[in-house]
């Protein structure tokens, strides 16, 4: 019976669910060869801005072949500060060129005081910006046209002057924005396991039901000194190096069975790059994943509909 529910559900995953990969220059000739196992491809915005007509054009061409994803880096729109103007154009010409079926930006921020930090940081969690992530989320709605997806990003600490934690911000911004939620699964783990949170717990208190895309990757466990010069610390560092721990593809299942909104996972992997079967065996299982989600949901309805008629006699 069960073979049979997850078969199903595969089905219909197969149908509304998508996985896919992050485009990278070095995976070009992996993806192009391996496209019937591939739904989706993400594009970084900021490497499509100055890049040649014809890498454009061949990712235009891939865009007929499949739903693209516009994930932009750089603006950093989880800020008491404007976004800059002229990358937010930047942004909106590649998105207009490109025609993705949605995008996508950091709940970070990435200059403050006229300084360029040079990385998503993490600002504090308060009802400041929580405002101005609201109006900068505005401004990008008027500019590219659609709302981006907001994701939520991992840090090695707690952002100082924070007054709600990170499930309660994230979920604040995303009400007062209306931006649907890009939930990175391996960010989600990170801070988890770095702040000594159950995952699955933590995963649940962020607001499930505006979720639309999902980025899964790989960290390593570093060591950091303690501020008081104490014992060393172990700190998960997302650097997209690593294949998916099989924690987040648990967290992927979960998600599956409690997000009803079809999904778009990527897979995000940034240098040392294995083989490109090995990464296809990621999609796979990341697909394995959902449809085993999507599976105990439905056997839980059904449950709850023969209770329900049960006693209703
Ligand atoms: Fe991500």
């Amino acid at each position: 019976v069960v073979a049979v529910e997850v078969e199903a559900a595969v089905a219909v995953a197969a149908e509304l669910d998508r996985v896919g990969i992050g485009w990278r220059h070095p995976l070009a000739a992996g993806i192009y060869s391996n496209l019937d196992a591939i739904d989706v491809v993400e594009v970084i915005a900021e490497n499509c801005i100055h890049s040649k007509t014809r890498d454009r054009n061949s990712l235009r061409a891939l865009g007929r072949e499949l739903p693209l994803l516009v994930h932009g880096v750089g603006l950093g729109p989880a800020s008491v500060s404007a976004v800059d103007e002229h990358r937010l154009s930047d942004i909106a010409r590649v998105i207009g060129a490109l025609q993705p079926s949605a995008w996508s930006e950091h709940l970070s921020f990435v200059r403050s005081g006229g300084y360029e930090i040079g990385h998503l940081a993490a600002p504090p969690r308060s009802t400041a910006t929580i405002e101005g992530a609201a109006r900068n989320l505005q401004r990008l709605r008027q500019v590219v046209g659609t709302s981006p997806a907001v994701e939520n990003i991992a840090t090695l600490m707690e952002p100082p002057a924070s007054s709600l934690d990170e499930p309660e911000w994230v979920a604040e911004i995303a009400a007062a924005s209306g931006a649907p939620l890009l939930l990175d699964l391996q960010n989600l783990f990170a801070n988890a396991v770095n702040f000594g949170q159950d995952p699955v717990a933590y995963l649940m208190r962020f607001p499930l039901h505006r979720v639309s895309l999902v980025h899964i990757s790989g960290g390593v466990l570093i060591d950091c000194p303690s501020a008081e010069g104490g014992p060393q610390t172990s700190r998960l560092l997302d650097d997209h190096l690593h294949d998916v721990p099989e924690p987040v593809y648990h967290l992927l299942e979960t998600l599956g069975e409690r997000c009803t909104n079809p999904l778009s996972v990527v897979l995000e992997r940034d240098g040392r790059y294995p083989g490109m079967s090995a990464l296809m065996d990621q999609l796979r299982r990341a697909r394995c994943a959902l449809a085993a989600g999507r599976a105990r949901s439905a056997r839980q309805q059904r449950q709850q509909a023969s209770r329900h008629a049960l006693l209703a006699t």
